[in-house]
């Protein structure tokens, strides 16, 4: 489910027409629906009510402090990948122990903020990592929770980029030196190891991958427990697929009826860390267009934002829906790039698309632009980066300003 339709030939965001925000708050402009942020939430809560999972929002995919806030507001946790996530999760208000940490590279000094402020447990991925994370925990006298990041080497069955849990990927621990740590674990004195972490991919569209690694993962607790080790947690990661373009990804339904059966009788507390099943769809970027051109081969849409804003297209040649801010009825269709202004070939939001004709001036939405939009962006080309907008109902809220020129050169220093 998401907010954003057509009343009237208007596409609107709940109950503001996304045209009239591109003319209050100017573009390229992220728009967000809190209804949506939420329902996505709720929907995964309530498919698991079972078992009532820690659902820990991973903050990379849209970091803005104010989405955070209602996420946390929701009763949400957060699971983040660096200092500066954690900077955020504090200022959003999240409880500590509701923040875990994954990355394959914590740095010391992201290491002693965490267990200064007491987050839920690290997601450790390497020997290396334990032995520091258990040196820092040493000097600071206390016992730290970790939960041993597992790469169960299940195949994920999406884009390459995004997998994340094969033997081949730099993420996590085999299973085979995860059990020896786990045996041996009394040598990191001031670590507690209980729990286990999975996170096999993104935008992962059925339920196979993860029923192949949860078995593989259970079915290693239970040699642990015949070891007399017993775990805490169990944390599932995220990677829950949305819909872009024609895929047909489970829903929370679908995907609990098939991971409840294997999760429920395990004793164990489950923690999940969805980012573009929450934020995906309710978000899309805002670009007027600024002018047509027809070459020889091609017709050209050239728009005003660019891969800074939204960078899918160009990384990982990623489908995203384009709709026009006002539909016209019969509308002709033709076939165009759509395509930013940046010095790059790979700017581009849409190749050989059929869709309605459209005219300098004209709004469009990028769709599906909420999950890993505004967090990837950057200032490529000198570009400010874009403002963004929350949706309430008939509100709109501004909650992040369009950045200045001043902005841009703010740190530089002219020698
Ligand atoms: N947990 C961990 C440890 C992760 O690394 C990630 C995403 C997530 C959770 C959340 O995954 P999600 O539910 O959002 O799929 N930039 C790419 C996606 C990269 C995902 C990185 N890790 C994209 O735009 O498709």
């Amino acid at each position: 489910m998401h907010e954003f339709k057509y009343k009237n030939n208007r596409l609107y965001c709940e109950g503001v027409s996304v045209e009239a925000l591109a003319k209050k708050f100017g573009t390229p402009l992220y728009v967000y629906s809190h209804a949506t942020l939420l329902d996505h939430y709720h929907k995964l809560k309530t498919a698991f009510r079972e078992i009532s999972p820690l659902i820990c929002y991973s903050v990379k995919a849209n970091s803005n402090l104010s989405i955070l806030k209602v996420l946390v507001g929701a009763g949400c946790g957060l699971d983040i990948v660096s200092g500066g996530e954690l900077f955020r999760a504090i200022k959003a208000g999240c409880p500590a122990n509701k923040i875990v940490y994954a990355s394959v590279g914590k740095t010391d000094g992201e290491i002693r903020v965490s267990i200064k402020r007491g987050i839920l447990f690290f997601n450790v991925e390497s020997i290396a990592e334990l032995e520091n994370i258990n040196r820092i925990a040493k000097i600071f006298n206390k016992t730290v929770n970790i939960a041993i990041r597992i790469n169960p080497d299940v195949e994920p069955k999406t884009h390459k980029f995004i997998t994340t849990g094969k033997l081949t990927n730099k993420f996590g621990i085999d299973f085979k030196s995860a059990y020896e740590i786990i045996i041996q674990r009394y040598r990191f004195t001031n670590l507690n190891i209980c729990g286990l972490h999975i996170h096999i991919g993104s935008q992962i569209t059925e339920p196979s991958p993860y029923v192949a690694a949860i078995l593989k993962v259970t079915s290693f607790v239970n040699k642990l427990k015949a070891q007399g080790i017993s775990l805490k947690y169990l944390n599932i990661g995220g990677g829950l697929g949305i819909i872009y373009n024609n895929e047909n990804p489970q829903t929370a339904e679908k995907f609990a009826q098939k991971i409840l059966p294997l999760l429920k009788n395990t004793g164990l507390k489950i923690i999940m860390e969805p980012g573009r099943f929450i934020a995906g769809n309710a978000g899309v970027l805002l670009t007027k267009v600024l002018y047509i051109k027809s070459t020889p081969l091609k017709k050209f849409v050239i728009v005003d934002s660019g891969m800074n804003d939204l960078v899918r297209p160009a990384l990982y040649d990623a489908y995203h829906q384009l709709l026009p801010a006002r539909s016209i009825h019969n509308a002709p269709l033709e076939k165009v790039d759509v395509v930013g202004p940046i010095c790059e070939s790979a700017d581009y939001f849409a190749k050989e698309r059929r869709m309605a004709r459209v005219k300098s001036g004209d709004y469009l939405a990028v769709m599906g632009a909420g999950a890993y939009g505004f967090s990837m962006a950057s200032n490529y080309n000198s570009r400010r980066r874009a403002a963004e907008v929350l949706i309430r109902g008939n509100r709109a809220v501004l909650i992040r300003k369009r950045e200045t020129f001043t902005d841009l050169i703010q740190n530089e220093i002219i020698v």
